[in-house]
C-alpha cells in the first residue's frame, strides 16, 4: 500500500515507519519538521506539512491508498490542537479522495466498567487529563465522518518504547489489561496493531483498545 503517515518523526511514528516498511508498504512520512530520522529506504520519503492545515493534508494525501496518524500535540501547544488536527485531516482526506484513516487516539475514553471511562477513575493522572479530554473530543469529531473508513486505535493506559513481541490484544471501546490488571503496550507492538488494522480493516468505525 502507498501510505501517508502523519507524525512519522514522533516516538510511535518512527516505529510505525519501520513496521510499515518491513511489511512492504511505501511510506510518505510527514511532520512539521519533515525529519526523516535517518531512515534510508527507497520506499520512504519524509516531507514537511502542518496537520492543522487542510490544504497541506489534501496535498500530501493525494495519490495515497490510506492515511495513518500518529500525531500528537507538542509540549508547547495546548492539547486542544488535536481537535484542529482531526478536523483538518478529515477535510483534507475528503478533498484528496482518500477514504481510509487509521488514527492513533487515547486510552482515556475507554471503558473500565459498564459506566466508567478510564479518564474518570480516581487514579487517572491529572497531568494527562487535558490531552485525554482532547483525544475524546477528537473521537467525537471522527464519529461524524462516517463517509470515511476510519478506525480510532488507542494505546493501553501506558505505552513506552520497548520490545516488539508480536503479540497484543484488542477490545472494542474497552481498556485492555493483563492478568495483573495492568494496561500496557510497547510502542513497537502498538505499531503492529496500527498496521494490522490498516491491512485487515477489522475494526472500521470502531474505537479500539490495545494491550497485552
Ligand atoms: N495512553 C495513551 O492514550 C497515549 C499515550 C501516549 C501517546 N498517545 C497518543 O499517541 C500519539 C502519538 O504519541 P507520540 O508519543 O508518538 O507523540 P510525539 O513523539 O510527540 O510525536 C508527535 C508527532 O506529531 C508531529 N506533529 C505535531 N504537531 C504537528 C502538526 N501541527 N503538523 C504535523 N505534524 C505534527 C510531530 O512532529 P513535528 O513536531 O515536527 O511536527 C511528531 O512527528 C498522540 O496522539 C498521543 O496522544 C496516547
Amino acid at each position: 500500500m502507498n501510505v501517508l503517515l502523519l507524525g512519522a518523526s514522533g516516538r510511535i511514528g518512527q516505529r510505525t515507519v519501520t513496521e510499515l516498511l518491513n511489511r512492504g508498504h511505501a511510506v510518505t512520512g510527514t511532520s512539521r519538521s519533515g525529519a526523516g530520522n535517518g531512515i534510508d529506504d527507497d520506499e520512504f520519503v519524509a516531507v514537511s506539512g502542518d496537520a492543522t492545515n487542510p490544504d497541506d493534508i489534501a496535498r500530501l494525501a493525494t495519490g495515497h491508498d490510506a492515511v495513518v496518524s500518529v500525531l500528537g500535540p507538542s509540549d508547547d501547544e495546548p492539547a486542544e490542537i488535536l481537535t484542529g488536527m482531526i478536523s483538518a485531516v478529515i477535510d483534507g482526506l475528503r478533498r484528496a479522495d482518500v477514504d481510509r484513516l487509521v488514527w492513533t487516539g487515547g486510552a482515556g475514553g475507554l471503558r473500565v466498567g459498564p459506566e466508567t471511562l478510564l479518564i474518570d477513575t480516581d487514579d487517572f493522572p491529572e497531568e494527562w487529563e487535558p490531552v485525554a479530554r482532547a483525544a475524546i473530543e477528537a473521537y467525537d469529531i471522527l464519529t461524524e465522518a462516517d463517509d470515511l473508513e476510519w478506525t480510532y486505535v488507542a494505546p493501553a493506559a501506558l505505552i513506552e518504547p520497548g520490545e516488539r513481541t508480536g503479540s497484543y490484544r484488542t477490545a472494542e471501546r474497552e481498556l485492555v489489561t493483563d492478568e495483573e490488571g495492568d494496561s500496557y503496550i510497547s510502542m513497537e507492538d502498538f505499531a503492529i496493531a496500527l498496521v494490522d488494522e490498516l491491512e485487515e480493516n477489522n475494526a472500521v468505525h470502531t474505537y479500539l483498545g490495545t494491550g497485552y
